[in-house]
Order: C-alpha cells, then structure tokens, then sequence
C-alpha cells in the first residue's frame, strides 16, 4: 500500500479546519505542516466547549469529577498512542518548555560530575537547554556531529562519543530541516551500552505526526512532543517520563505528591484534543488496518502515514507521469539525498544561485505555502555545515494530496526556468 484511497482520503480531508483555504488568503495548498499541522475539527469544538467550563480540578462536585475524568482519558489514550506502559504523561507550555523542563530535572538528578551529551542534528530546544544546563551543573557539554550526507544522527555516531560518564543525553527523534526520522531504540541502546544510568531524553516534537511511537521500545526517560504539530492546537505541549526518571528528584510543590510532575492548574481543554487526535488516528487505523485491538489501529493509522507520505516525497522528487520532479530541476539541491528511507513527509531544497526567500514567495504566488530555512539559530546547524544560507522547506502531511503535489510541481517547473 502506498498512497491513502482517495474515498478514504476525502473521508480524512474532511476532518481538518482550513484544509484547501486559508481565512486569510483564501484558497492554499497547506505544504507548511513542519510549522504547524491542520487542526482536526474535533479539536475546534472539544475547544470551545472546555473554554466556557469555569471549574476547577480536585473539587467534589460534579463538573469536577468530570474534569479529571477527562484528563485521565487522555492519560490513557496517550499511553495506547505512545505505546507506553508505565511512567507518566503531563501537559506543559510548549515543546520547548517541556523539553527544557526534561532536561533542566535530568541535569540534577543526575549524580555530580560526567557529561551531558546532544547531537548537531538537534532543534535548539534541547541544544540550548543542555548546554545551559551542562555549564550549571559544571559539567562539559559534548556533541556528536550528524552526518551531512543523510541529515542524521545515528546509533554509531553517538557511540563514538558517549563514555560512562555521560549523565543525561539528548536525542532528536525527526528533524524539522532535514526531515529524517532518527533510530531511537538504536542510539538509546548505543548509550546505555556505555552509560546504563544515563537520562535519556528525546525531542518527539517534529516526528509525532509521521508514523507510529512505541515508548516501551525505546528505552529512555523523557519525550515530549507539540500537539500543534499533530493535528491538535497551540497554546500546550505533552511530555512523558519513565518510571524511574517520574521517582527521581524533580521540581514540585513542596508537601506535594512525590511523583507529580504537572505544574499547576492544567487546560483540562487541552488533555481533551490530545483525546481527539487519538481518536481520529484510531478511526484512521481502522480504515486502514482493522483489528479488535486500539493500539494495533494506532499502528495501522501510523504505517498507512509514512506510506502515503512516502508517495507524495518520492513523487515530489521524482516526478508524475510528465511533470518533472525536483531532481530533474536545474541546479536544484536536496537536503539528505533524493532516496533516503528515512524521509518522513519532507523535502528542503534549494536552487543553487537564487534567493530561497525568492521561491517560497513565487510559490505563495501560485497559492502554495512552503518556508524558507534560514541560517540562523533554528537551522544553522543543518545548513552552514552544507555551505547553504537558506533553503526552501516542503512539509506534508497524510492529508496532503497527490494532486496538491502535481500543483506543486507545475509551479516549481515555472519558478525553475527548468
Ligand atoms: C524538533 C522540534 N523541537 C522543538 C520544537 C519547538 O516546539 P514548540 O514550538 O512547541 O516549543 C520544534 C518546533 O518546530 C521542533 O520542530
């Protein structure tokens, strides 16, 4: 199976807000997903209908009882999705916050001394939050360079670098510039076989949406991720932490319970869209792989994903039927390669010579929204090893259509003087 049934798809088209129109321009191609995906309509309503509910959790009335009922849903639905048995889920801020919260309490959990260990490949959240913390806790921050070629960080790339002083390492599970999934289970292993007590804290922001998550294979002690960038809505990000990282000294209230780690008063509007994407993709898995049983559709809805997402990217690169793909374009450059099976529903590129600024606003143009990469501290760590000032970045999603990627093609044939 490769691309979604187009039944099926209109079926899932009609899920999202703003699929093919945008309140402010009007009629798009949405190719910016990496910046935030289509929200999911159920995520809209289940919104509203939690903004107006002025009660509050740890009450004994009804509406409250009612409330946490619905964040341990989400709890639970979170765990089917993630694929993990034991530990704890919290909401926070953002991805960014949680992740610095992961690793900020990883930091000082850890026993005295060692090393904090990242990778080049990482988005700054946790780059930044490790080295902040590697130089509070006087410890040296060391980096494991990603390899240019294939936009990765890999197993035998951290095992050159970590020692059995690595107290807390970062790994990126999808990178927002190049688009490639990482092997999480493999680094993981590759640095607990040196370093067993090491924290382990992973950046699912940019993967969640691409495929299935399966924490128990992992092996580590934090992820977190963004629901906007999976199908929910801004304004909070979701986090996990093993058992042993949950029992660890970390910040709390002071009379608290031990193992709590939500700060204050949660959204409970927020637990209930996370409960919505879990549903959608469960209803997704059951279209596309039936089974009695809810995690094997969550792993049904995730493969079905990366399959159709695989079509768009392989048929961005190379083609459809006449339309020529990227690959074919003159002096067009693509990050990673033109056949990395590690892709997940991106492609960076640029045309050597011309401002990438340039081409995303022909595209906007033509009614198709993409984002240029810059060099800067976002991206800089992938481009200025590449020797590139900027790129023009293509993020898909599963409702992307093979249609919106002809439309794509046929502007980029008129952008690229091909
Ligand atoms: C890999 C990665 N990590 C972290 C973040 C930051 O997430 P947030 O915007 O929720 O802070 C992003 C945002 O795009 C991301 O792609």
């Amino acid at each position: 199976m490769t691309e979604l049934d187009p039944q099926l798809m209109q079926q899932v088209r009609a899920r999202f807000a703003y699929v093919d129109t945008c309140p402010f321009q009007g009629s798009r191609i949405f190719f910016e997903n990496a910046g935030g995906a289509l929200t999911l309509n159920s995520v809209v309503e289940t919104s509203t209908k939690f903004a107006a509910i002025p009660d509050n959790q740890g009450r004994d009335n009804v509406a409250s009882h009612g409330l946490v009922d619905t964040i341990n849903k989400a709890k639970s639905d979170a765990a089917d999705l993630f694929g993990a048995s034991s530990g704890q889920f919290f909401v926070g801020e953002s991805g960014t916050e949680l992740l610095f919260r992961l690793v900020r309490n990883a930091a000082t959990a850890a026993k005295a001394g060692g090393v904090i260990l990242g990778s080049t490949i990482e988005h700054p959240a946790t780059r930044s939050a490790a080295q902040h913390w590697a130089e509070n806790t006087n410890r040296p921050y060391v980096s494991v360079p990603h390899d240019n070629e294939t936009g990765l960080s890999r197993a035998e790339n951290y095992a050159k670098y970590v020692t059995p002083d690595t107290r807390v390492a970062c790994i990126l599970h999808a990178s927002p510039v190049t688009g490639m999934g990482m092997d999480v289970a493999a680094i993981a292993a590759a640095i607990r076989a040196v370093s067993p007590e090491c924290y382990i804290v992973v950046d699912g922001v940019q993967n969640a949406a691409h495929g299935t998550l399966d924490i128990d294979s992992y092996d580590v002690d934090g992820y977190a991720i963004s629901p906007y960038k999976m199908f929910s809505r801004h304004g909070y990000g979701f986090a996990w932490v093993s058992d042993r990282f949950m029992h660890a000294p970390h910040e709390q209230l002071i009379g608290g319970p031990e193992t709590a780690w939500e700060f204050g008063t949660r959204d409970t509007g927020s637990y209930a869209t996370f409960s919505d994407v879990v549903s959608y993709l469960d209803w997704l898995g059951a279209q596309t792989a039936p089974s009695e049983n809810r995690r094997e559709r969550l792993i049904g809805a995730g493969k079905a994903i990366l399959a159709h997402e695989k079509a768009l990217c392989d048929a961005m690169i190379q083609g459809i039927g006449n339309l020529s793909g990227l690959a074919d374009m003159t002096d067009v450059e693509i990050i990673g390669g033109l056949d990395n099976p590690n892709r997940k529903g991106m492609v960076s590129f640029r045309i050597k010579g011309r401002a990438s600024a340039e081409i995303v606003t022909a595209l906007n143009e033509r009614g198709i929204r993409t984002h240029t990469r810059k060099a800067d501290h976002y991206s800089g760590n992938v481009l200025d090893p590449l020797g590139w000032s900027d790129c023009v970045r293509v993020s898909m999603c599963h409702y992307n259509t093979m249609d919106e990627v002809r439309s794509f093609l046929t502007a980029m044939t008129e952008i690229s003087d091909l």
